[in-house]
C-alpha cells in the first residue's frame, strides 16, 4: 500500500495553522487527508484550534472553552500575514463540508487532555454522522480515556492513540484502549513496529514528517500515512519514489 499524505493543522507549512485556507490549499496540493485539532466553545460548538487558548495564533486573547462561538470567530486567525489575515477560526462543520465531496480522509484530534470537555465526543460523532464521513475519519487523542469512551459509543469510526514517548507493545496497548492505530512521534515509529501493527490489521502513522530525510526514513518502513506541514513537497517526492 502506498503511504498517504496527512496535511498536518492543513498546509501549515503555507498558510496559517488549522483555518480554511491552510485545508484548501491542502486539498489543492493533492493531499489524501487532513490532520486539525479540535476544542469546544463554551456554548457547545466544536471549534478547529490547535491551543487551549487563542492567544498564539489568534489576535485576541482567552481560553477556548470560556469564549462562546460568536466571540471566537470575531478574533482573526490570520493577523500575522497579508493574504490570510481575513481567516477565522474554523467550525468543525466547516471543514467536513469542505471535505465530503472529495475522497479525502479526516484526521480529527480530540484536544481534550488539559480541559475535559463535557459531552465532546457525542458531539463530535454526531458531527461527522451529519456528513456521513464516518468511513473516512480517523478521531486520535492523546487522552487515551477519550478513545476508550469512543470505542464504546461509536465502535464504527477508526480511532487511533496519539503519543511522543515510546510504549511498550504499542499494538496490544492500543487493542486494549480499543483503537484500531496509532499515531506516534516519527522518532518512535520503527520497521519492526509497523510490522507488527500491519501483521495485527493496524495502522500506523507518524508525525510530523517535515523534511525529505524524515519522509524517506517513513517511506522505507512502509508506514500507512505521515502527517506532514508541506504535502506539496511530500507528493512530489512520493511521484519519485
Ligand atoms: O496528530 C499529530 C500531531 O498533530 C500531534 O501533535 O501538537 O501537533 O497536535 P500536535
Ligand atoms: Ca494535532
Amino acid at each position: 500500500m502506498q503511504t498517504l499524505i496527512f496535511a498536518h493543522r492543513g498546509a501549515s507549512g503555507k498558510a496559517p495553522e488549522n483555518t480554511m485556507a491552510a485545508f484548501k490549499l491542502a486539498v489543492d496540493h493533492g493531499a489524501d487527508g487532513i490532520e486539525l485539532d479540535v476544542q469546544m466553545s463554551n456554548d457547545g460548538h466544536l471549534v478547529v484550534i490547535h491551543d487551549e487558548t487563542i492567544d498564539r495564533t489568534t489576535d485576541g486573547t482567552g481560553w477556548v472553552c470560556e469564549l462562546s462561538l460568536e466571540q471566537l470567530r470575531s478574533v482573526r486567525a490570520g493577523h500575522r500575514s497579508k493574504i490570510y489575515k481575513r481567516e477565522k477560526i474554523p467550525l468543525l462543520s466547516e471543514v467536513l463540508e469542505l471535505l465530503q465531496p472529495t475522497k479525502m480522509e479526516l484526521n480529527i484530534e480530540l484536544k481534550n487532555n488539559l480541559i475535559p470537555y463535557e459531552g465532546l465526543e457525542e458531539k463530535l460523532i454526531n458531527l461527522i454522522s451529519k456528513y456521513g464521513m464516518e468511513k473516512r475519519t480517523v478521531i486520535s487523542s492523546f487522552n487515551h480515556n477519550s478513545i476508550a469512551k469512543l470505542s464504546i459509543i461509536c465502535p464504527e469510526i477508526e480511532k487511533a492513540i496519539l503519543y511522543e514517548m515510546g510504549i511498550f507493545e504499542p499494538w496490544e496497548y492500543a487493542k486494549k484502549v480499543g483503537a484500531q492505530s496509532i499515531h506516534p512521534h516519527f522518532h518512535n515509529s520503527s520497521r519492526s513496529i509497523v510490522d507488527r501493527m500491519h501483521k495485527e490489521g493496524m495502522s500506523v502513522r507518524p508525525w510530523t514528517v517535515n523534511t525529505d530525510t524524515e519522509f524517506m526514513e517513513m517511506l522505507e518502513m512502509d508506514v500507512d500515512a505521515v502527517i506532514t506541514n508541506y504535502p506539496l513537497k511530500m507528493k512530489r517526492i512520493l511521484e519519485n519514489y
